[in-house]
């Protein structure tokens, strides 16, 4: 049996997960551990840079991440799921990599420069907020994955994590700076040139009415605007119910818009009658359908996918104990190969004694 190829990825901790996060990555991440050795990283200490105050809710949202992966089929048998806290030589890696990313790089990277603006982060953000983008570099390569499933914002970072293979490989394992990405590690280079993989859905809309520019927002706990993967049946319904639509389609003058109608978006995403959804939304911008029969649809469809999910999460919450063995055993999986990494990255700087 040839090796499988591996993959990683990671979550800050901030809570527990909705249907923008299945769409855009989770479900990559079920499909994929059949195929790939894969690593999940729960990146507790990343949640730590804007929230150094509350711990104990990172420990819990740390939790509750870990029982929503179990919840959505992520299998510990086949996947290492585990905390980032957990595994020390991620940390050393980052004081190695930090090395090799000017810091003018940093502050150019868009994806920070929109949390400091969203978050409203101003200027009394902590150095570790800055850091954290170098950790997420460790993160990744201390397992030396070919592929990295994420959501569109983390792309900036990944980009810095080939940065940083290429520029270590150059520098310590002598691969030529002609080298082409695939083959940085066929000719000698230790990390390997990451590819990101993104979802089906880049960026799924949450429930809510558009902002003044007319904008759909995006899902986000933040927004309020999001349906949880392990959601109980009754909010589902409500949200659902309640959710955005086009306002002016019951004029007849003004057909039904399904472009930018999150009660359409939503069917795209998770409707698999898409033979109904052609007919329905032909009818729709006719005015020959109401809202409320293609939102009832949606709460069928949506509960069909969420409700056994929510029942294992209600299981689950009364056997911690199983939940926290997961999250050892990933952690002593995920050791034994950073601390490899560790090992021939400082083998490769001419570090060890
Ligand atoms: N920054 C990512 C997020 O907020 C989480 C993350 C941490 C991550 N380490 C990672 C993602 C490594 C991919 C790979 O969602």
């Amino acid at each position: 049996m040839p090796e499988k190829l591996r993959v990683l990825t990671g979550d800050t901790p901030t809570g527990r997960l909705h249907l923008g996060h299945w769409v855009g990555s989770l479900e990559n991440r079920v499909l994929m551990q059949n195929d790939y050795e894969c690593y999940y990283l729960l990146a507790n200490l990343h949640a730590l840079t804007t929230r150094a105050e509350n711990p104990a809710q990172i420990q819990q949202d740390t939790l509750d991440i870990a029982i929503d992966f179990l919840c959505a089929g992520i299998d510990p048998k086949k996947s290492c799921i585990f905390v980032q806290s957990d595994i020390p030589a991620i940390s050393e890696l980052a004081f190695i990599f930090s090395m090799l990313i000017p810091f003018p790089r940093l502050m150019r990277n868009p994806t920070i420069k929109d949390e400091i603006r969203d978050k409203g982060l101003g200027d009394s953000y902590p150095f570790g907020f800055l850091l954290y983008p170098v950790g997420q570099v460790a993160d990744i390569l201390a397992f030396r994955p070919v592929l990295v499933p994420v959501g569109e914002d983390q792309i900036p970072h990944l980009e810095m994590a080939r940065e940083v293979a290429r520029r270590f490989n150059q520098l310590y394992c002598g691969v030529d700076p002609h080298t082409a990405d695939p083959l940085q590690v066929d000719n000698g280079g230790l990390f390997p040139v990451i590819e990101p993989k993104l979802g089906r859905v880049k960026r799924l809309v949450g429930t809510g009415a558009p902002n003044e520019q007319g904008l759909l927002l995006k899902m986000s706990k933040s927004l309020n605007n999001s349906i949880l993967l392990t959601e109980d049946a009754d909010s589902v319904q409500r949200k659902v119910m309640g959710m955005y639509t086009d306002p002016k389609r019951l004029k007849a003058s003004d057909p039904g818009n399904i472009e930018d109608n999150p009660l359409w978006i939503f069917h795209d995403a998770f409707n698999p009658d898409k033979d109904w959804i052609t007919e329905a939304k032909m009818r729709y911008q006719k005015g020959q359908i109401g809202d409320v029969e293609c939102k009832k649809r949606l709460v069928d469809v949506l509960t069909a996918f969420i409700a056994p999910l929510h029942e294992k999460r209600v299981q689950l919450e009364k056997n911690m104990d199983y939940v926290k063995s997961v999250l050892r055993e990933g952690a002593a999986k995920a050791n034994a190969i950073a601390n490899k990494t560790l090992r021939l990255t400082k083998e490769a700087l001419h570090q060890v004694f």
